[in-house]
């Protein structure tokens, strides 16, 4: 079975398409509006903590589980002799297809602005509410990227997932370095950045804490299987710790940094960071004509292009999840199975296209449900998929790996590639966190978000 599932060819290939994974969306366009939404710094302090104290261990795990079975999330579990546990994987699987199928409407969106930005139509930024309830428009261009998507990952993992990774991860990078500088020459600069990077702890509550622990999974890939599926075709030579932190700091890393762009643009504009979904959308194309008809042009339309690379980078590891488990376990061919999941998540996402102003019902939909603050379907979607499956995804894998695969097993495999793993503070720190405080914290924040949610009781 291995021989034809595919492996990655190196380390720096499994690294990229995972690093690739992480970076998209999530970092450029949803952290700067959840950071807008949370209050500013208090939110990027929690989003740090839990990435690198929380999230960076039960990747390893992760990982760990994908090397040691080469296996689908929910095949991982049973070959571990856990056929129960494969629940777990199914969820995930399920988690995964969600979140494509809205995150699929927010590059066609991307990918829809660099012909905009092509065409020096800088003006798309006031129009923006028009722009994504153009259904036939932005559905189009989301088609394309769900074809494209497909294309990649049909092409399996050596020559289509890890090549793509390799030549846009890099190009990214440098034209987002570009534009940090350029937004700080910007005036108001300052202020954007004293509301990123000065925390003010008043603004903390349970919300703002459930959603930057969200947002970490989520920037992450993590909790869904994504990264087991990814650890299935990682080789027995790989050092996962070491990956994991490269991956991790990457994610972070380019996640800071567009911050870092972001928020000395939208004051620079006086925009207010509270824009929502459509802050990076909204803030950016102004910024753009500043610098001219033609520099203006052509950094707009390559920052989109790159943005809508970003994306794509995820949107293959998304799809790469549903595909490993029809692949695996229902013995489908893997190009018969790209192409199903891919036209059956498209069309899932179908209501959250509409959900931006085309269809009244969709834009509004909790209303209907009798909410008196309606919320969107397409964000209603996000909240369930990243800000709860996620976590709770990441507190089983965490609870599966410390007590019922155990800690002795997890370490074994880690040590694969990973000399003087056993008996290092490294270890002691990641059974830490897996054992006690991965379970412990994200237990309390599930707590008290059913006791609010559902029960009206609000403790903090
Ligand atoms: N991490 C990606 C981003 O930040 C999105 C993503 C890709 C993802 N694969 C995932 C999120 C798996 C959760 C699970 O844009």
């Amino acid at each position: 079975m291995s021989a034809q599932r595919g492996e990655f060819g190196s380390r720096l290939g499994f690294v990229l398409a995972a690093a690739g994974s992480a970076v998209g969306l999530g970092n450029i366009w949803k952290f700067p509006y959840e950071v807008g939404n949370g209050g500013g710094a208090a939110f990027v302090v929690l989003y740090l903590f839990f990435c690198f104290l929380l999230c960076f261990p039960v990747m390893v795990a992760e990982i760990s589980i994908g090397r040691k079975t080469n296996r689908n999330p929910a095949g991982a579990f049973e070959a571990l002799g856990y056929k129960k546990w494969s629940i777990v994987g199914k969820l995930g699987i399920f988690c995964g297809v969600l979140i494509l199928s809205y995150y699929n409407v927010v590059a066609g969106w991307a990918f829809g602005y660099f012909f905009e930005m092509v065409s020096g139509n800088f003006a798309i930024a006031e129009n923006f509410g028009a722009y994504v309830s153009d259904v036939t428009k932005v559905g189009l261009y989301g088609l394309i990227f769900m074809s494209v998507t497909a294309f990649i990952v049909s092409g399996g993992v050596q020559q289509g997932i890890e090549k793509a990774a390799k030549i846009l991860m890099p190009s990214l990078l440098t034209i987002i370095f570009f534009l940090v500088i350029y937004a700080m020459t910007l005036p108001n600069a300052m202020e954007g950045l004293k509301f990123y990077l000065v925390p003010d702890f008043s603004k903390m509550n349970l919300q703002v804490i459930y959603g930057a622990l969200g947002q970490a999974f989520f920037s992450l890939s993590l909790g869904m299987g994504a990264l087991i599926t990814y650890g299935s075709y990682v080789s027995k030579k790989e050092n996962i710790v070491q990956s994991a932190a490269l991956i991790t700091l990457t994610d972070v890393g380019i996640a800071v940094v567009a911050g870092l762009m972001i928020f000395p643009f939208v004051f620079y504009q006086g925009l207010g960071p509270q824009q929502g979904p459509g802050l990076v959308f909204v803030a950016l194309p102004g910024v753009f004509e500043t610098l001219g008809p033609v520099l203006g042009v052509v950094i707009g339309s390559l920052f989109f292009m790159l943005l809508s690379f970003a994306a794509l980078t995820s949107t293959v590891s998304l799809l790469e999840v549903p595909v490993s488990y029809l692949v695996d376990e229902k013995n489908m061919a893997r190009k018969k199975a790209v192409w199903l999941t891919a036209g059956v998540i498209f069309l899932v996402g179908i209501p959250s296209l509409l959900a931006n102003g085309a269809s009244d019902f969709f834009s509004q939909f909790t209303g209907f449900l009798g909410s008196d603050t309606p919320t969107d379907f397409m964000t209603l979607v996000g909240y369930i998929a990243n800000d709860s499956f996620l976590p709770l995804g990441g507190l089983l894998i965490s609870v599966f790996a410390a007590y019922i695969w155990k800690k002795e097993n997890l370490s074994k495999e880690i040590s694969i590639g990973y000399e003087g793993y056993e008996g290092s503070f490294v270890q002691t720190f990641i059974n830490f966190v897996i054992s006690y405080l991965a379970p412990v914290v994200l237990g309390i924040v599930a707590l008290l978000t059913i006791l609010n949610r559902f029960l009206g009781i609000t403790l903090i």
